[in-house]
């Protein structure tokens, strides 16, 4: 058991797994396999609580997962059928031993886990200092134990307890905890920050993600905002934070995807899998979505038609790879609709008192549905008055919730922190609405959108063609291990796709990769390029809008002349770039608005193959967090 003292400062715990068990199972055997499904959203430290004896024991330890269970191996916790876990993802406060998961009370009879932030911890630990409580540290979540310790020796109900404790908080936060003198329960407590419920039977789940329970269970509950919960073997309670039942307001459904989605299926790393199954992801995201008769049938874009038909404006908020998504999203929209479409960061999104109002269609895009930045984005939009459409990939989650419809891509999970499925996915996604919005608007007649729909169909088989060819690339990103720089440059659609290549090197190879406009070259970044610099340039179909491929095969032989190596991703037959290509990745024929479904393709592949070259952890690198639930 592990409860020692923390160093000063501040900690706290943003974005991390918790899984929460009542059943007839060890608890620890279903909390630390659970864990395992988590760590993606944190791995800085790990630990466990399990009521057993009429007691409680914990162990927590800095690091990844496996450091808690060798933690384990050598001093085991004694066997018990409640418990709860956490994996965390550290802000402030280093990630050690001290601040990991769970905090106790005192007389270590209470035991919480915590993911959020509680803002005013520092009130609330001064008045507890004041009526004589010791806390060890100075974390948020420590706060709760204590709070929670307090008002269980008045009511001697633990859910109630929770409710309390909760109406005193501020902030962003899940919360789950037990005490040992209610075995065989557990409570949670949801504000902003992801929980669900797996109900299974004999047994019941409480988990940030569904991946922690569906190897046992694919029945799920949405828990919603300021809602608490209160799990038995054989009952799952839910109330507001006011204790009003919410039972009718809560929304149950059946997980479509099941255990071997949620493994690695024989591949070293997550990464390749996700990579590997992109065929198959388009391919879902796709279906049921286009009738007999090639129009769309967007049934979930519940904006009524009168609603889009009036839209002036359309504005893409989104992070990270889903943003490069975004971008790409921008010359779709515009050119099937005419309707002037921006992307903007997240992140930038509000501070700049946007101009929105109800004519303006906002599209928040998101992998994981709990990233803050697009979260605060989305609500300020709402607030404005603009119709929130969410393109998302997690059931239930709070983007979607929050939104006025939703869009989900059919990736199925997505474990690894770099996006891969989960970007064609999102492309897809966008390609599908702006057609839609095409459609209703009457700017993309039936039979255009027709055929549009119909390269799109072909478009899992090219990205299946592209994979089949892909040694060379891995080949060559071997070569270039010990390199520094690679950057990476494209035109029109091809930009973003630069970036987002430049952004997988970045995130798992921690390599300097920068991607740029071909044509902003001669505008400074040129004078980066030196002899040998690797250079990866995305280059638009030679037939159609040849007046782009011509531009970008001028930009290609300005920098060879300057002694870059040059990696050109090119449109299989693309005679006209093959002399200036000292590496030539060729990539099947699409229409240009299509072709970063099939060029991004091999940029993740090429990153996942230098990190695992420069001996880097592919699935987990360092510093980030698959899902970032912090502004
Ligand atoms: O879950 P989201 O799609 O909202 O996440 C957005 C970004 O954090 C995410 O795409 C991030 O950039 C990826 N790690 C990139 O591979």
């Amino acid at each position: 058991m592990t409860h020692g003292r923390r160093p000063p400062g501040r900690t706290l715990h943003p974005m991390c797994g918790i899984v929460g068990y009542v059943g007839g199972q060890s608890a620890l055997d279903v909390v630390l396999a659970g864990l395992r499904r988590l760590e993606y959203r944190g791995y800085d430290s790990a630990g466990v609580a399990v009521l057993a004896d009429g007691g409680l024991a914990a162990a927590k330890k800095a690091g990844k997962l496996a450091n808690l269970e060798k933690e384990l191996a050598g001093r085991p916790l004694p066997s018990g059928a409640t418990g709860i876990g956490h994996t965390r993802w550290a802000t402030h406060g280093g990630p050690t031993d001290a601040n990991a998961h769970p905090h106790l009370d005192n007389p270590g009879r209470v035991a919480v886990v915590h993911n959020g932030i509680i803002e005013n911890f520092a009130a609330l630990r001064a008045e507890l200092a004041e009526r004589g409580h010791a806390l060890e540290s100075e974390t948020d979540t420590e706060v709760v134990a204590h709070l929670l310790s307090e008002v269980f020796s008045s009511c001697g109900d633990l859910a109630e307890s929770m409710r309390q404790v909760c109406r005193r908080l501020e902030g962003a936060f899940t919360l789950v905890a037990v005490h040992a003198d209610e075995p065989d329960v557990v409570v949670g407590a949801r504000r902003n920050s992801p929980l669900v419920v797996g109900v299974g039977d004999g047994e019941n789940f409480l988990a940030s993600d569904v991946a922690a329970f569906i190897a046992h269970t694919r029945e799920a509950i949405e828990l919603g905002q300021d809602q608490v919960v209160e799990l038995r073997r054989d009952r799952v309670t839910v109330t507001g934070f006011d204790g009003t039942p919410a039972d009718d307001a809560v929304r149950a459904y059946h997980v479509d995807w099941d255990a071997s989605a949620a493994e690695k299926g024989g591949y070293d790393y997550f990464m390749l899998k996700e990579i590997a199954e992109q065929p198959r992801a388009v391919a879902d995201t796709l279906l049921g979505r286009i009738d007999a008769a090639g129009s769309l049938t967007l049934d979930e874009v519940r904006i009524p038609a009168s609603v889009l038909r009036e839209v002036d404006k359309v504005v893409i908020v989104a992070c990270g790879t889903a943003y490069h998504a975004g971008m790409i999203a921008k010359y779709a929209i515009e050119h099937w609709t005419r309707i002037p479409c921006e992307t903007e960061l997240a992140s930038e999104f509000r501070y700049r008192d946007p101009i929105l109002d109800q004519r303006t269609l906002v599209i928040a895009i998101s992998q994981s549905g709990e990233t803050m930045d697009t979260l605060m984005a989305l609500r300020h939009a709402r607030e404005q008055g603009a119709n929130v459409l969410a393109i998302c990939n997690t059931n239930g989650s709070t983007i979607p919730r929050e939104s006025d419809a939703v869009l989900y891509t059919h990736a199925g999970p997505e474990v690894a922190v770099a996006s891969t499925k989960a970007f064609l996915t999102q492309l897809v996604a966008c390609y599908l609405v702006a057609l839609y919005l095409g459609q209703v608007r009457g700017t993309k007649w039936g039979d255009e959108v027709g055929s549009v729909v119909r390269e799109l169909s072909e478009i899992a088989g090219e990205v299946e063609e592209v994979l089949e060819t892909m040694e060379p690339v891995r080949e060559l990103a071997r070569s270039l291990a010990d390199k520094n720089t690679v950057l990476f440059l494209g035109r029109h659609v091809g930009y973003p796709v630069a970036l987002e290549g430049a952004l997988k090197l970045k995130e798992l190879a921690y390599m300097h990769a920068e991607g740029f406009a071909a044509g902003e070259l001669k505008h400074g970044p040129i004078a980066l390029i030196e002899d040998d610099l690797p250079v990866v340039v995305v280059v638009p179909s030679p037939r159609g809008r040849s007046v782009l491929h011509d531009k970008i095969v001028s930009n290609i032989q300005e920098i060879r002349a300057r002694g870059a190596r040059t990696i050109v991703i090119a449109e299989r037959g693309d005679e006209a770039v093959r002399p200036y290509a000292d590496h030539l990745i060729e990539v099947p024929p699409t229409p240009v608005l299509l072709q970063p479904l099939v060029a991004t393709v091999p940029l993740q592949v090429f990153a996942c193959e230098l990190a695992t070259a420069r001996g880097n952890e592919v699935d987990q690198p360092r510093n980030l967090a698959k899902s970032v639930t912090v502004e």
